[in-house]
C-alpha cells in the first residue's frame, strides 16, 4: 500500500476566495486525495489558512477588527465553506498556531546554525506620518516598469512584476494614505539563497522529471536568472515573531519572519496540529528519520505559487540539513478566467465560493470546474458553458441514466436486482467498453489530468446509455422478460458503477447513487478498477433479487432565465 501526503497551496485568510482559487488548488487535490483513498493508499490531505503578512493586518483594519479576531472568524468562514465543497481535509489549520511558530523559528535557527542567514542593513520606506516602517502592500505608488499608478510594494498588479517598496515612484502609504514618506534604514534577517544556488539546482534537476512542463519550466527560469539573497523578515507585529534559540532577537523586537517564509512551513505546521488534534504521528509524514521515506509527496497550487514551492521552500528545508520529506509531484494550474478577464469583487465580476453555494449544490461547481480545469492554458468561466456542462453530462448523461433505470426496474420488477437471464453479446460489448476505457480513467487520475478523467468518466457514462439504447429492455419487455431482465439488471449495475466513478469529482451524488442502490462502503472501493480485474463481473455485482429504491432526481436542469439572473447579478460576457 502506498503512502500518498497531499497539500493544497493555502488559501490566503483575507477574506472569501473565488472560483479560480478553488479550481486552482483545493479541488484538483481534493479529487487526487479522493482517488487515492478509493485506490486504497494510504492518504493525508492537509490544507490551512495562511494568515500572516500586510494583506491580512489591512483586511481586519478595514473590518475594525483586531488582526487576531479577524483571522479566527476568516478562518472559521473558509473552514465552513470548504465543508460545504467537501473539500475532505484530514486537516485544516492555521499558519498562525503554535506548532508553525515553533517550526519556522527552529528553521530559522537551523539555517542560521548552517551560516545561510545573515542580519543586512536595508533602505525601506518609513512613513512619518505613521510613525513605522512600510513593508510590501503597506506602500504604493507608481510602477517603476509600466507607470501603473496604483502598484503594491510587493507586486504591481498591471504588469505582474515583482517590486521593491523603495523602486515605487510618488510612494504613498496604504495605512494613512500619506505622502510624507521617506527611505531610512533597517536591519533585517537575509536568506542566502544565492550560496545554496548549486545544491537546489541539483535537487531540482533530481526531481523535475516528474513535474509537469509548467512547473519545471518556471523553476529552472528563476534558477537561471540566479537566485538572489532574500529578505525573511518584516517590520510588523502580526507574524511569527523572531527568535534566536527560543530568545526575541535583539534589534528584532519589533519584527516577524516573512509571510512567505512561515507560509510553506505550515504544512508541515498543520500537520502536527493534526497529529495534536487525532493522536497521529506526523514524523511519519515529513521525516525521512520517522518512516517518511516511503511517501510521496503532491502539492497542487496556481503558477504563481511555483516559484514559492519549487526554489524558496525548498532553500528552508535544504538549507536546514535535516532529513525532512520534500515534494516528488507538483501540480501547478494555469488560471481561471471570468470570461477571459479577471475576478473582482468591486466591479461584481465572477462568482465567490460562498456565492457559489448559495446558486448551486457542491457537485456542480466541482464537476463543471474539474472537467474545465485550467490546466494546459487559462481556461474561462462562462454561464453559458456552464450551462450547457450541468445540462448535458450530469442531468442528461448521468442523472437521466441513473433516474431512468432504476425508475424501470422499480415499475417493471418489483424494485428488485432482476434475478433471470445471462449476458449476451450487448454485454460483451459493453465489458469491452469497460476493458479499454477503465485503465485509461485510472491512468489519467495517476497523471493528474483532470479534464482526461473527467473526460473519461463522461465517457463511460455516455458508453452506458449506448448499452441501454442497444440492450433497449423496454422494447424486449413485450416478447421477452427474461431479455428484459439481463438489460435491467445490466444497468442497475452500470448505475453502480456509475456512481463509484463518480466519486472523486461528484461525492455527494455518487453518495446518493450507492446508498440508493445499497452499495455497502467496503465495495465502493476502486479495487475492482485495478489492472488484471474480471470486468465482466462488474457487471453483476449487485445481489440478484435484492430490493432497492431509486434515487430522487440527481440533477436539475439549469433553465435559460437562471443564467440570464446570475449574468446581471455576477457579470457575463
Ligand atoms: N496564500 C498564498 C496564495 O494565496 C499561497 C501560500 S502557499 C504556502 O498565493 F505554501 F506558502 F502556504
Ligand atoms: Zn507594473
Amino acid at each position: 500500500m502506498a503512502r500518498v501526503l497531499i497539500t493544497s497551496a493555502l488559501p490566503y485568510i483575507n477574506g472569501v476566495k473565488h472560483l479560480g482559487n478553488l479550481a486552482g488548488s483545493m479541488l484538483p487535490a481534493d479529487v487526487y486525495a479522493r482517488f487515492n483513498r478509493l485506490m486504497g493508499h494510504e492518504t493525508l490531505f492537509i490544507c490551512a489558512t495562511d494568515e500572516h503578512g500586510t494583506p491580512a493586518e489591512l483586511a481586519a483594519a478595514e473590518a475594525g477588527q483586531s488582526v487576531a479576531d479577524y483571522c479566527a472568524e476568516q478562518h472559521q468562514i473558509q473552514a465552513r465553506i470548504a465543508e460545504g465543497f467537501a473539500l475532505s481535509f484530514d486537516w485544516f489549520g492555521r499558519s498562525s498556531s503554535l506548532a508553525n511558530r515553533e517550526l519556522t523559528q527552529h528553521f530559522a535557527d537551523r539555517l542560521e546554525d548552517a551560516g545561510l542567514i545573515e542580519e543586512r542593513t536595508s533602505r525601506q520606506v518609513y512613513s512619518i506620518d505613521d510613525n513605522r516602517f512600510l513593508p510590501d502592500r503597506y506602500v504604493e505608488g507608481t510602477c517603476p516598469h509600466c507607470g501603473f499608478e496604483k502598484a503594491r510594494g510587493d507586486q504591481c498588479d498591471n504588469c505582474g512584476r515583482l517590486l521593491d517598496p523603495v523602486d515605487l515612484i510618488n510612494p504613498y502609504s496604504a495605512v494613512s494614505g500619506s505622502r510624507r514618506v521617506e527611505i531610512r534604514d533597517t536591519q533585517h534577517l537575509y536568506l542566502r539563497q544565492s550560496e545554496m544556488q548549486d545544491r537546489i539546482r541539483a535537487w531540482v534537476d533530481s526531481r523535475s522529471a516528474d513535474w509537469p512542463q509548467l512547473t519545471s519550466s518556471i523553476a529552472y527560469k528563476w534558477l537561471d536568472e540566479g537566485l538572489q539573497d532574500r529578505s525573511i523578515t518584516r517590520d510588523l507585529s502580526w507574524g511569527v515573531p523572531v527568535t534566536r534559540k527560543g530568545a526575541p532577537r535583539p534589534g528584532f523586537e519589533t519584527k516577524v519572519f516573512y509571510v512567505w517564509f512561515d507560509a510553506p512551513v505550515e504544512y508541515i505546521g498543520a500537520t502536527r496540529e493534526w497529529s495534536e488534534a487525532t493522536g497521529g504521528d506526523w514524523r511519519r509524514w515529513w521525516r525521512t528519520d520517522g518512516g517518511a521515506d516511503d511517501v510521496t509527496y503532491v502539492e497542487f497550487m496556481g503558477k504563481d505559487n511555483v516559484a514559492f514551492h519549487t526554489v524558496s521552500f525548498p532553500a528552508t528545508i535544504l538549507g536546514s540539513g535535516e532529513p525532512w520529506k520534500m515534494v516528488d509531484k507538483l501540480k501547478a494550474f494555469n488560471w481561471l478566467t471570468w470570461y477571459g478577464g479577471k475576478f473582482s469583487t468591486s466591479n461584481k465580476r465572477g462568482v465567490f465560493m460562498d456565492a457559489a453555494l448559495e446558486l448551486l449544490p457542491a457537485d456542480y461547481w466541482r464537476w463543471y470546474l474539474t472537467a474545465n480545469a485550467p490546466e494546459g492554458s487559462d481556461s474561462p468561466f462562462t454561464w453559458e458553458a456552464f450551462q450547457a456542462s450541468i445540462n448535458s453530462d450530469l442531468a442528461n448523461v448521468l442523472g437521466n441514466f441513473v433516474n431512468r433505470i432504476t425508475k424501470y426496474a422499480e415499475s417493471k420488477f418489483a424494485g428488485k436486482v432482476p434475478v433471470d437471464g445471462e449476458a449476451g453479446e450487448d454485454e460483451a460489448w459493453m465489458v469491452r467498453e469497460l476493458e479499454t476505457r477503465l485503465p485509461l480513467l485510472i491512468a489519467h487520475y495517476e497523471a493528474m489530468e483532470f479534464r482526461k478523467a473527467a473526460a473519461e468518466t463522461r465517457a463511460i457514462w455516455a458508453a452506458g446509455n449506448e448499452y441501454l439504447t442497444r440492450a433497449a429492455p423496454w422494447v424486449k419487455y413485450k416478447t421477452s422478460v427474461e431479455a428484459a431482465a439481463v438489460g435491467t439488471r445490466t444497468g442497475l449495475n452500470l448505475a453502480a458503477l456509475f456512481g463509484i466513478l463518480a466519486q472523486p469529482i461528484i461525492p455527494g451524488a455518487a453518495r446518493t447513487i450507492l446508498d440508493a442502490l445499497g452499495v455497502p462502503e467496503a465495495n465502493r472501493s476502486f479495487a475492482l478498477m485495478r489492472p488484471g480485474q474480471d470486468h465482466a463481473g462488474l457487471l453483476d455485482v449487485l445481489p440478484r433479487g435484492m430490493s432497492f429504491s431509486p434515487p430522487p432526481v440527481l440533477f436539475a436542469k439549469i433553465e435559460d432565465a437562471k443564467v440570464a439572473e446570475w449574468t446581471a447579478r455576477f457579470g457575463g460576457g
